[in-house]
């Protein structure tokens, strides 16, 4: 890099700092720090403005599928843009893409989920899922159907619905959120399950909790269940084996909406390209998906619906009322154009398989990494994974957050070359998923000297 381009670095880092209010910050470091500038990528690594280069553990977030910088999709994009770059898909206008991408969808999706709404990323899909499930229960007649529940430290996203629907109550602080509408049910965490409890007695108490709380609200008030198949922000949380199908035992059983939230599971994460039924058995009334829909290439979300329920919000409205629901980028062709491409590489290059195999190896050596003192617990599936630290591994205990231990690992690790996301006392891990053996080793060799060095500072410092 020329010494011009480096004077130029430092110019966007202060404009960026400046006049870039940035999603998800703790403005108390960022004012000092400001952000570190990415430049440059191929494949699964990054470069900074400096030239330095990075393995992506995060797959940007939990969504560079396909990897970097990938020549024919931005060839796909291009073509898509001299073709015609934009166009409203309101009322009875379409494009070859959107189309296009919607009889895949369908294709994909398990059961009769056939009908896709867009919107432009996962807040949206799911804000889209709560205002057809409500339209669709009122032309039903039934009207009083509308409260959500979902679980503590489920996340659903940011728009105002989302962000009620989401149960990472740190994510509520200094918020405020919709607490008519929705409700929260605990958080199915094995690793938090009281001492001495079965796996599958955690698991029933968790589904009887559902239940209560639809009796408790009423079946004729509740609308709807949003789940992730693995909680991703949460901290990777895999329920105990089972859990989704008793849910949707109890959702069937009071008429309740089953919506799987697969913003991160979708498109190969783990290992299928929707985990649903693939990994866990269950065919909801609804999934919504974005992320890995376009690789993060172009913002896009989707919301795909059974056919029940297009069936009844597809039907004309007695006072001749019409679907009023929808937005000036939904099913925008360039965005589409790049889901097209997207799935058509993962399934040209196989790329659930390769998870299947590669995800297993990942998983298998990142576990290895529990004989260190403070790593608690290594959980997760495939390519998303995450590592609880703890002060004392018998009790669980959490070193204190003052330690900032998910942010200490996670710098180290940048020092050596890998990007890690830091998730409170956890870090979680969600690589591209064209990952190879020799990434995943330096990964874990990477993680393991960072998470020593970090333990060596907490002991100096008296957190440990
Ligand atoms: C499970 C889940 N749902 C929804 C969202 C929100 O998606 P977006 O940030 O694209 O709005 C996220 C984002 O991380 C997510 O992980």
């Amino acid at each position: 890099m020329s010494e011009q381009q480096k004077i130029d670095m430092q110019t966007v880092w202060q404009q960026d700092k400046d006049h870039y209010i940035h999603p998800w910050t703790d403005f108390s470091t960022f004012k000092e720090t400001g952000s570190m500038v990415l430049a440059d990528s191929d494949n699964v690594h990054v470069k900074d403005g400096d030239g330095r280069e990075y393995l992506d553990g995060i797959g940007g977030l939990w969504c560079v599928n396909i990897g970097y910088a990938r020549e024919e999709m931005a060839e796909a994009i291009a073509d898509q843009i001299r073709q015609i770059p934009y166009y409203s898909s309101f009322g009875h206008h379409t494009t070859v893409p959107a189309a296009k991408l919607a009889a895949k969808l369908a294709e994909l999706a398990p059961g009769n989920l056939n009908h896709v709404f867009y919107g432009c990323g996962g807040s949206v899909a799911n804000d889209t899922a709560v205002r057809i499930i409500h339209f669709y229960f009122n032309q039903l007649g039934q009207k009083t159907k509308k409260k959500i529940i979902s679980r503590i430290d489920g996340y659903h996203g940011s728009t105002y619905m989302a962000m009620s629907i989401t149960g990472v109550k740190f994510d509520h602080i200094g918020f405020d959120i919709d607490e008519q509408l929705v409700h929260h049910i605990s958080c199915p965490n094995p690793y938090r399950r009281p001492e001495g409890q079965s796996l599958e007695d955690f698991c029933d108490e968790k589904v009887q909790e559902l239940e209560d709380k639809i009796l408790e609200l009423g079946a004729d008030n509740v609308a709807a269940f949003f789940a992730e198949p693995i909680m991703g922000a949460g901290g990777v949380i895999v329920q105990p084996d089972g859990y989704h199908k008793k849910i949707l035992a109890v959702c069937r059983k009071y008429g309740v909406l089953y919506v799987s939230d697969e913003v991160v599971t979708a498109f190969g994460r783990l290992g299928h390209m929707f985990a649903s039924e693939d990994e866990f058995g269950i065919v909801p009334d609804i999934i919504t998906c974005a992320k890995g829909l376009t690789s993060g290439y172009l913002p896009l979300g989707a919301t795909i619906l059974s056919s029940d329920i297009y069936d009844v919000i597809s039907k004309p409205q007695a006072d001749g009322a019409i679907f009023t629901h929808g937005y000036t980028y939904s099913g925008h062709p360039v965005s589409c154009a790049a889901g097209v491409k997207n799935i058509e590489i993962m399934e040209r290059e196989n790329l659930c398989g390769h998870v299947q195999e590669m995800g297993a190896y990942f998983e298998q050596q990142l576990k290895t990494l529990s004989d260190l003192q403070i790593v608690g617990d290594v959980r997760g599936r495939k390519f998303m994974m995450c590592i609880e630290n703890v002060a004392n591994k018998d009790t669980k205990e959490l070193i204190s957050p003052e330690a900032k231990v998910g942010n200490r690992i996670a710098d180290h690790c940048q020092a050596r070359g890998l990007i890690v996301r830091p998730l409170a006392h956890m870090n979680v891990l969600s690589p591209p998923l064209t990952l190879t053996r020799e990434h995943v080793d330096f990964m874990v060799a990477t993680l393991r000297e960072s998470i020593e060095v970090t333990t060596a500072e907490l002991k100096a410092e008296g957190y440990l």
